[in-house]
């Protein structure tokens, strides 16, 4: 499902070699955690597999294919298939918590009348419909990750 082959990434404008020659697999199913002391590079490699940097060295592959090769809203439609939770939880902070969720409905094309009851569903779920109407500065920083997720 992922796949690395030999990869390097160098970041251009320090120099910092952040991977060198890193090959691993993750087939479909496994649950795999990446352990390293602050600075090893595992931000680096959550990077490459969302697609938000390009390896100096080596490919890197999702699904089969190498994240190389995607163009234009290819990229976008490969990120929609990968669920990130960051550590800050980029909402956005001018709208409340249910905006936020009906914001990605939207952009995703879902039917408005179907807005409402996949938001409750899912505030429900992770046990925050009681914040829906909160902005995002006025949750606790677990609340704001649960939000995300
Ligand atoms: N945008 C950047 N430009 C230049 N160097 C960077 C950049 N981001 C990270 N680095 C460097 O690349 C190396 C790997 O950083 P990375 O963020 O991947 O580490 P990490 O394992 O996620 O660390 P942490 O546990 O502290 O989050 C570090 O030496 C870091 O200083
Ligand atoms: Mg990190």
């Amino acid at each position: 499902m992922i796949a690395f082959h030999r990869v390097g990434l160098e970041y251009p404008r320090t120099g910092t070699k952040a991977l060198y020659n890193v090959s691993l697999e993750v087939k479909k199913g496994e649950f795999v955690y990446v352990v390293g002391h602050s600075g090893a590079g595992k931000s680096t490699l959550l990077a490459l597999i969302l697609r938000r940097l390009l390896p100096t060295q080596g490919a890197v592959y999702f699904a089969g294919q190498n994240l190389r090769l995607l163009k234009g809203d290819q990229v976008a439609l490969h990120r929609r298939r990968i669920g990130m939770v960051f550590q800050d939880h980029r909402l956005l902070s001018d709208m409340t918590v249910e905006e936020n969720l009906a914001f990605v409905l939207r952009v995703q094309g879902v039917p408005q009348r179907e807005w409402g009851e996949r938001v409750f569903t899912a505030l429900r779920r992770v046990g925050l419909a009681h914040k829906k109407r909160a902005f995002p500065e006025e949750l606790s920083v677990g609340e704001a990750q649960r939000v995300a997720l």
